[in-house]
């Protein structure tokens, strides 16, 4: 993830297979799950950003805008949610969504985890497809837990959750080393992964390349543990840049999401129902 400062200058390849993603689900999402709650479909942006990048391409807003128009002419009537705390990308935000014709039903500052049940609470009786996008790891385990409990037939909710493996990487290696500074790593990997032993992954993980192995293990333990702990569905997906690359993890949902993305499942043991979550663990350099 390079500085949050300079994220909106050029969409990297992170970027590019995360909106790909983001894209393709979304509208899979208002088919399938909107047929549920009689075509009534929301999309959150959790962590929406600026709408677009300096280099020109859409941001996650623009890309669900667009899916929204797309599933109009399936019968599906989509509200936007945007949530952005940074005041300066808010208003950057807003512009760009009035450049494009694009009317929100609610464009919130704040905080994601402040707002989110408020959110919910007025998309109850729609399916809500929430991507989570945070710089690293912010979203706790217990936040996550607490959104996809919700989930009911009435209103079914899908978290499309970025994973940072570059994030969990660096902290960690930090978070169990002997210093100081360990104490701050561990406790947030604690609070962002919940009671799983991340720990162990990362004992001996020295080499170069070994901490970003490490993180996918922890990727693939914090998946199984989501899905055992609220009740979901989840089917991984490895995906390369390069055949020299570790992989890109993308853990997703069915078979029938490889007819309408493309997005290969190695896994997939029932149809998506409700109450899913989709964990985009994405690396593009080891650690
Ligand atoms: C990775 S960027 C989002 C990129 C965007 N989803 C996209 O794909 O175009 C993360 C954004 O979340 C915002 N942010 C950080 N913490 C937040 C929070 N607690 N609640 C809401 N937004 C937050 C940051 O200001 C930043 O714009």
């Amino acid at each position: 993830m390079p500085a949050s400062s300079d994220f909106f200058g050029q969409r990297n390849p992170q970027a590019v297979l995360k909106h790909g993603v983001l894209t393709r689900y979304a509208h899979y999402f208002a088919g399938r799950a909107g047929s549920a709650t009689g075509g009534r479909v929301a999309f959150v942006d959790g962590y929406a950003g600026e709408g677009r990048y300096e280099d020109g391409n859409p941001g996650s807003p623009l890309l669900l805008a667009s899916q929204a128009n797309r599933v109009e002419s399936l019968g599906r009537d989509v509200k936007l949610a945007f949530v952005e705390q940074d005041d300066a990308r808010r208003l950057r935000l807003n512009e760009t969504l009035q450049e494009n014709k694009v009317v929100p039903d609610q464009l919130l500052g704040g905080s994601f985890e402040e707002v989110v049940d408020t959110l919910l609470n007025r998309y109850k009786d729609r399916a809500v497809l929430l991507f989570i996008d945070p710089f690293g790891l912010a979203v706790d385990r217990s936040t996550l837990e607490r959104v996809l409990g919700r989930s009911s037939k009435k209103q079914p909710i899908d978290v499309l959750y970025h994973f940072s493996l570059q994030t969990v990487a660096r902290m960690g290696r930090a978070g169990i080393m002997d210093d100081p500074l360990a104490v701050r790593s561990s406790s947030q990997l604690d609070a962002a992964l919940g009671a799983i032993d991340w720990r162990t992954p990362f004992e001996g993980a020295v080499r170069s390349g070994q901490p970003t192995s490490a993180a996918m293990e922890v990727a693939r333990i914090f998946g199984e543990s989501i899905t055992s702990a609220v009740p979901m569905k989840r089917t991984a997906v490895p995906v390369r840049q390069r055949p020299d690359q570790l992989p890109n993890t993308y853990s997703c949902c069915s078979q029938t999401m490889k007819k309408r993305t493309g997005i290969s499942p190695t896994l997939h043991r029932k149809r998506m129902s409700i109450g899913f979550i989709i964990v985009i663990p994405l690396i593009t350099k080891p650690t």
